[in-house]
């Protein structure tokens, strides 16, 4: 009897043990559907003090999607609220259109920028004059709202420019001219025929810099700045940079082109210099920093800002994560990233290749089946991107469809690993870069 009473007691320590445990797990919602949202949602699972990552509206990969579309603040508040969730915010829309502000006020824990934080994203002209103001390094530019003035301007100057529509444009407001004849075309598409709308109404003409890109992508808490590991895109839709830009056709981590030496330049006078003069300006900046960064003459010069993960560089960044990334998300937004221990990495290569929809940045087809996800090997993570779920099938729903990203001992191996998974994947109207990482390689 008395034995019997001992073990009921033990149980019901350990289910209240197990119970207090349980009310200490969190859910996590993840905002967006792209690839850079399933790499976060996929890792976030893996917190050991996460329960449930919900993503909304997540695609074909991600699990527990919520049909609540990135722009109905109002909708995810509630969802938020009813599941007790902390919120991380993935793409730029929400966070120009103030998800930050909102949940704060509600009294709900999100991480990223405020909306004042985000105009280092929403308004390049907003952010080409904090750079002036501030000396941070950047091409030099004027603004225009006049398209007679713009061209003007142009036969004044006598070096190549980059036109750039002011506000979000879904990364397709910039347009690199080789000649006056381009760039009065895309003075015209901008700000005459208003191609991106009311992200047109201004645009700014910079200098173009002819150098090495590269992305640098810190997470701040308002006062520090941890470094992410380095990451190179590659924006253009064909091999050898060729033709027109698009959201980024596949990245890979660490960069060579980030030396020790150039990361600390470009922490120091752009990330930490960013931050502080916010500060100075009464923004606290809270979030991921993102600077695209142009290296010419081993200086860096930043191109634009994004208040957020890239995408694709976020998805060979994840998989090198050696930390849980919720106990730095939780910091950030407390304010105590000074007190965690340093961010640690996988001392592997890492490289994601986009698969996209033939035609795409154009037009494409989608609801093509997708086959060969049993078959990819080890080592390798098939983030989606533009996929849906239809009667247990996955179909194409995007122009950027997966981005398959492999680990390597080498970036080398990284490549080869990344090229043999995609061979596995198949669909009637797949392309993909074959170059992906290869600017890296003449490093070694
Ligand atoms: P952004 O959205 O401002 O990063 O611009 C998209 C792409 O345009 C960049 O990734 C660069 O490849 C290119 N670009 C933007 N600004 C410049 C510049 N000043 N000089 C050369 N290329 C640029
Ligand atoms: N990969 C570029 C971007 O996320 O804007």
């Amino acid at each position: 009897m008395c034995g019997i009473i001992k073990i009921n007691r033990f149980s019901e320590n350990w289910i209240i043990l197990l119970g207090n445990l349980y009310l200490l797990l969190v859910n996590v919602l993840v905002i967006g559907s792209g690839g850079r949202e399933h790499a976060l949602s996929w890792k976030l699972s893996q917190s050991s003090k996460v329960e449930t990552v919900f993503t909304a509206p997540g695609n074909g990969g991600t699990e527990n999607n919520v049909p609540i579309d990135v722009n109905d603040l109002d909708g995810l508040a509630e969802f938020a609220q009813k599941n007790n969730c902390f919120t991380v915010v993935g793409p730029e829309d929400p966070l120009a259109a103030g998800i930050v502000d909102k949940f704060n006020k509600l009294n709900l824990k999100v991480f990223g920028p405020s909306q004042a934080a985000a105009q280092l994203e929403s308004s390049k002209i907003w952010a080409k004059n904090f750079m002036k103001r501030n000396n941070i390094p950047t091409a030099r530019f004027e603004i225009f709202d006049d398209a007679q003035k713009a061209i003007e301007y142009l036969k004044s100057i006598d070096y190549n420019v980059v036109v750039k529509a002011d506000g979000l444009a879904a990364g397709k407001g910039v347009i690199v001219c080789n000649s006056d004849d381009e760039a009065i075309s895309a003075i015209q598409t901008i700000l005459v025929k208003k191609t991106f709308g009311d992200a047109g109404n201004k645009i700014i003409i910079e200098e173009r810099i002819d150098g090495i890109e590269a992305s640098y992508i810190a997470l701040s808490d308002g006062n520090v700045a941890l470094p992410m590991a380095s990451s190179q895109d590659h924006k253009r839709i064909f091999d050898d940079d060729k033709g027109p830009n698009t959201g980024g056709m596949g990245a890979y981590s660490p960069t060579p082109i980030v030396t020790d030496a150039l990361a600390k330049k470009i922490q120091e006078e752009v990330i930490e210099k960013t931050i502080h003069a916010m500060n100075h300006e009464g923004i606290s900046f809270k979030g991921f920093l993102y600077a695209g960064i142009m290296i010419k003459d081993g200086k860096p010069y930043v191109l634009e800002y994004n208040v957020r993960m890239g995408d694709p560089e976020c998805q060979p960044i994840t998989v090198r994560m050696n930390f849980d990334l919720y106990d730095y998300f939780i910091a950030s937004v407390d304010g105590t990233l000074s007190s965690m221990p340093l961010l640690s990495w996988k001392d592997q290569f890492s490289v994601c290749v986009v698969l996209a929809s033939n035609g795409y940045p154009g037009s494409y087809s989608t609801n093509d089946e997708i086959t060969g996800f049993d078959s990819i090997p080890n080592g390798t993570n098939v983030f989606h991107a533009g996929t849906k779920k239809s009667d247990g099938k996955i179909l194409s729903n995007g122009g950027r469809v997966l981005g398959v990203t492999s680990l390597g001992d080498s970036l080398e191996s990284a490549i080869n690993n990344a090229y043999l998974a995609i061979e596995k994947i198949n669909w009637s109207n797949k392309f993909c870069r074959t170059d992906i990482g290869k600017k890296g390689l003449s490093y070694f």
